[in-house]
């Protein structure tokens, strides 16, 4: 199994920002999970819409392609509300989840290894990642960070719908949204972007050359915890 980082939090707390750069410094292949989640929700709109129809949703999430995914349609709420209602479904979320860990293993050796980030990837995707971060802030920062990102959506709207995704991501049955046992917590509320990039890059850094750097990193930083 190549070199693996793992990314969770809630919406809005900066794990796709950080999945990124880290893609990008530490050459690693990324998955966004949350675009499956959001492509499976794409295809049961088309589909008429039915979240509760559990076979049909299995039938949907095996077309899922992960490596032809386009990100541009499924980033408004909507798309965001329906895969957060059809990701509390068990059967769907083990075709997925499959998917994941096989695109994670089959990364080619151009890359040093894999970022994948989401709800569940620290604690059921890759629990033996070699490096697991879970990335939060404070309710309202997200809000404000996700107003920014989609613009035109009101702020109003855009707390209602990370209230109730929070809610739903965190209380479902099957791989609710965790800290990941030995995942070291990033609190990004009160760091810009280059911060928490910095911040993720350091922990990425010991975990590449020396372990025990991580241990001691997560004690003595103010905004790093270890679990
Ligand atoms: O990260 P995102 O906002 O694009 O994710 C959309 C929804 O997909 C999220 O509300 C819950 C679900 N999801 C999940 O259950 N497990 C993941 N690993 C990733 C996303």
């Amino acid at each position: 199994m190549a070199f693996s980082v793992a990314i969770d939090g809630p919406a809005g707390a900066g794990k796709g920002t950080i999945a990124k750069y880290l893609s990008e410094r530490f050459n690693l292949k990324h998955l966004d999970t949350g675009l499956l989640y959001r492509e499976a929700a794409r295809l049961v709109i088309a589909d008429g819409g039915n979240t509760l129809d559990v076979v049909r949703l299995e039938e949907i999430a095996q077309k899922v392609d992960t490596h032809h995914i386009n990100e541009e349609n499924l980033r408004n709420e909507e798309t965001a509300s329906v895969a957060s209602q059809i990701a509390v479904v068990p059967s769907l979320r083990r075709v997925l989840t499959q998917k994941m860990r096989d695109f994670a293993s089959s990364v080619s050796s151009a890359y040093q290894g894999v970022v994948l980030d989401g709800r569940d990837v620290g604690s059921v995707i890759l629990p033996q990642a070699d490096v697991k971060i879970y990335v939060t802030a404070d309710e309202q920062v997200r809000v404000l960070r996700r107003t920014k990102e989609l613009g035109s959506v009101a702020m109003q709207e855009i707390l209602e719908g990370i209230k109730a995704r929070d809610a739903r991501d965190g209380n479902r049955q099957t791989a609710p949204l965790q800290i990941a046992d030995g995942a070291i917590v990033l609190d990004t509320t009160f760091l810009d972007t280059k911060e928490v990039c910095e911040k993720a890059a350091e922990i990425v850094e010991c975990a590449l050359s020396n372990c025990e750097a991580i241990d001691n990193m997560s004690k003595t930083s103010s905004c790093l915890s270890k679990k």
